[in-house]
């Protein structure tokens, strides 16, 4: 199959590529500055002769889109559109990427894939809109959200306490929102095995099992990297104010892809230990 991966250069995108490599897939992964997903002639160009679009094209600064929403408005709306339109017309499968940010965020169950969107951010009001234009121009899309992605090929949250922790004694971390860090490398794979599956077009959730908060996660990259967990104490989302709302709830079903008997990526904390090795090389 040929493959063409927009945004390919992100975090996602670049996992996406090695996976796609190994498995001796044909790809073109492709930056902002090959293909403007906000410009609709640049898009039909480049699906024009794929198989299979992924894309990973987005603006994910989720505090900066408070004040520019309509600049993420472009990208993750009219140009997830854009991208739906050339697709279907090109007779092209599309995956698109998109996030838990759409879900309103409270309450303490897993959000199922058609549960009612409800983004508290102006970031999570963009990937909404972005959804849905892609369910309506393209009705055989797969939306795949997904959520606390790290990866080698970005900055997050991962790197980040790694960097504290040889800056500061003690950190503090927001205990009282939970989600499921998922590994870009895992999402990628489970990417590729959702289109070869053949699954029908729809929601899926592309996260590991089970849920942590983000204070237990960073006490399991400190503990996995030898350094001690106690460094790392708890305080409450009022103690760290940001611009954008976070969801308190972000964890996600995957009753779309058990029912179609496709394997999931596993539990967060296995796959951090997996992964951990990999994420901070070089850094
Ligand atoms: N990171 C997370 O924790 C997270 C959580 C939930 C969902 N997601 C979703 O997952 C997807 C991938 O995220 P990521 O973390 O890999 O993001 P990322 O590293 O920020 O990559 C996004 C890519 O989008 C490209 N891009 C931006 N504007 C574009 C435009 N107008 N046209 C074409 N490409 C454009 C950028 O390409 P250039 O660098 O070439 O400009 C960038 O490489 C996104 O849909 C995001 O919303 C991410």
């Amino acid at each position: 199959m040929r493959w063409v991966l927009l945004g390919g250069h992100g975090m996602l995108g670049q996992d996406l590529q090695s996976v796609l490599a190994q498995a001796g897939e044909h790809f073109w992964a492709l930056g902002s500055a090959d293909c403007d997903i906000r410009v609709p002639g640049a898009v039909t160009h480049a699906v024009r002769d794929a198989d299979v679009v992924v894309n990973c094209a987005a603006w994910t600064a989720v505090d900066k889109a408070e004040e520019h929403e309509g600049e993420a408005f472009m990208i993750n709306a009219v140009g997830a559109h854009n991208v739906a339109v050339a697709c279907a017309a090109a007779g092209v499968r599309l995956v698109h990427v998109s996030t838990d940010y759409v879900m309103p965020g409270d309450g303490d169950q897993p959000w199922p894939e058609d549960a009612p969107q409800a983004p508290a951010s102006a970031y999570g009001r963009t990937k909404a809109a972005g959804e849905w234009a892609v369910r309506q121009a393209s009705p055989d899309a797969y939306v795949v959200r997904t959520a606390w992605l790290y990866g080698a090929g970005g900055g997050n949250f991962v790197k980040t306490m790694l960097r504290l922790a040889g800056e500061r004694d003690t950190l503090t971390v927001v205990a009282d929102q939970v989600g499921q860090p998922t590994w870009t490398r895992d999402l990628a794979e489970l990417i590729v095995r959702l289109v070869n599956s053949g699954a029908p077009g729809g929601y899926y959730h592309g996260t590991s099992s089970g849920s942590t908060s983000w204070h237990r996660f960073a006490q399991e990259i400190f503990t996995l990297s030898g350094l001690e967990a106690r460094r790392v104490a708890p305080i409450t989302t009022d103690q760290f104010p940001v611009p954008a709302p976070r969801p308190a709830n972000s964890v996600l079903g995957h009753d779309a892809f058990d029912a179609n008997g496709i394997e999931p990526i596993g539990p967060w904390n296995e796959r951090l230990a997996a992964a951990l090795p990999v994420v901070t090389r070089g850094t």
